[in-house]
């Protein structure tokens, strides 16, 4: 990859790491690439400004309460002219100001005002590290799209043994490098895909609905977004943040969410239904709490829902690239073949959800990817990974290519 000149903002925040961050800016200068650093006021008492001035060869931008005029000006300069913002270390303080959103020193204004991917290489305790506090708010700010590089495991500076180590910086470039790299092959694409589960009241305080965290889905989303996408989700119940930087609309039933995406999908490129829906609903609704009846059984009447993958199918337009999921116990390719056709579908992600390491609220699967012609089996991967493999499928289909396994 050409690094020359390519704009890299390096916000470094008080750790003892911090020394391990010189090492990234000579590295990164060492590429062609500029680098601008902006120090916290603890940063500036692990390590010298001047050594990342000198290694850097530009002013390092440090808090100056003094000048906040010229912190007006600095942090919309730098937050425009990022290509990458990294944050290296990241202290738990940091990482707990981005995800509220607290602006109150020049690095934390700076990163706030940033349209530019954000890469964290958290180093601390292995304390703070696994506090829930922390993991909650890497949780929050990867729903938002910020990347994370480490923290690696082993002996820290103070003593203890375990996860909070900063990666080294090797590697924080490397991550860099990817998102530099990143491909932005869905820009123009309108993109529409179902998430978590449907719930079907049965009264004004119960409903039936199934496990799905939309952990699926919102990859899918998160993952189309990043390359460039115009994305919608509809999303049912889920245990995971709503992305951020997407259109997102909330639906409760299997009828809303059909005619939701009656509604939504002739306007998409492509449709991916990750959702899992109900395939019945109760008879009756009732508006009232329904009492118990000591000693009496409780029988429901269930009517079966509309398919919505198979309505959409239906209006398929030329040129749209639908795809669905078969979440299966038994007979994987079987069954999934069948709602292939079933539903008119381009193509569909199979997995058999007995499988540890498949399924519901996991963050992997095991999958295959079965088309009218062909099928991929895949390995265990990473949602976000599978997610990427249906990109590349719905653009291969898109190019013409639909027959190729690759
Ligand atoms: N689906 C849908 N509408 C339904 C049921 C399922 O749109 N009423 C979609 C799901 O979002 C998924 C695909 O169809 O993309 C397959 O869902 P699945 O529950 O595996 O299959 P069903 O068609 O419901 O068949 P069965 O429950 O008999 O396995």
């Amino acid at each position: 990859m050409d690094w020359t000149g390519r704009e890299i903002v390096l916000g470094v925040t008080g750790g003892i790491a911090a020394y391990k961050s010189a090492e990234i800016v000579s590295r990164l200068r060492h590429l062609g690439a500029h680098v601008h650093v902006i120090m916290t006021k603890n940063a500036t008492e692990f390590v010298s400004p001047l050594t990342f001035q000198t290694l850097s060869a530009n002013q390092v931008v440090k808090d100056t309460f003094a000048a906040p005029e010229y912190w007006n000006v600095e942090h919309v300069a730098l937050a425009k002219l990022a290509e990458v913002f990294v944050i290296a270390p990241a202290t738990a303080n940091i990482l707990a100001k981005m995800a509220a959103g607290i602006a109150d020193d020049m690095l934390s204004t700076t990163v706030l005002a940033t349209k530019a991917p954000v890469l964290a290489a958290p180093a601390m305790n292995t304390g703070m590290w696994t506090a829930a506090a922390t993991q909650q708010n890497v949780r929050t700010l990867q729903s938002r799209g910020v990347r994370f590089c480490g923290p690696d495991s082993g002996l820290l500076a103070c003593g203890d043994s375990g996860a909070g180590r900063m990666s080294e910086p090797e590697e924080i470039v490397k991550a860099i490098e990817a998102i530099l790299r990143r491909k932005q092959d869905c820009a123009g694409l309108r993109i529409l895909v179902t998430a978590g589960a449907t719930r079907e009241r049965l009264d004004p305080v119960r409903f039936l609905s199934n496990d799905s965290s939309g952990k699926m889905g919102f990859a899918i989303a998160e993952a189309a977004r990043d390359r460039g996408a115009d994305v919608t989700v509809v999303y049912g119940n889920v245990s995971v943040p709503v992305p951020a930087g997407i259109r997102a609309i909330p639906i409760e039933s299997a009828m809303d969410l059909y005619e939701t995406m009656l509604r939504e999908a002739p306007a998409h490129d492509a449709v991916i239904q990750a959702a899992a829906v109900a395939d019945y609903r109760a008879e009756q609704v009732s508006g009232e709490k329904i009492k118990k009846k000591q000693g009496e059984k409780w029988t429901l009447t269930l009517v079966e829902n509309p398919d919505i993958a198979a309505a959409v199918g239906k209006i398929k337009k030329p040129g749209q690239v639908f795809a669905g999921f078969a979440a299966e116990t038994e007979h994987l390719q079987e069954h999934a073949a069948a709602k292939l056709r079933k539903k008119n579908l381009d193509f569909i992600v199979a997995n058999d959800v007995t499988r540890p390491g498949a399924g519901f609220n996991v963050d992997t699967n095991i999958a295959s990817i079965l088309t009218e012609t062909d099928v991929t089996d895949y390995p265990l991967q990473s949602k976000r990974e599978l997610a990427e493999e249906i990109l590349n499928r719905i653009l291969k289909i898109r190019a013409g290519g639909q027959s190729d396994a690759d």
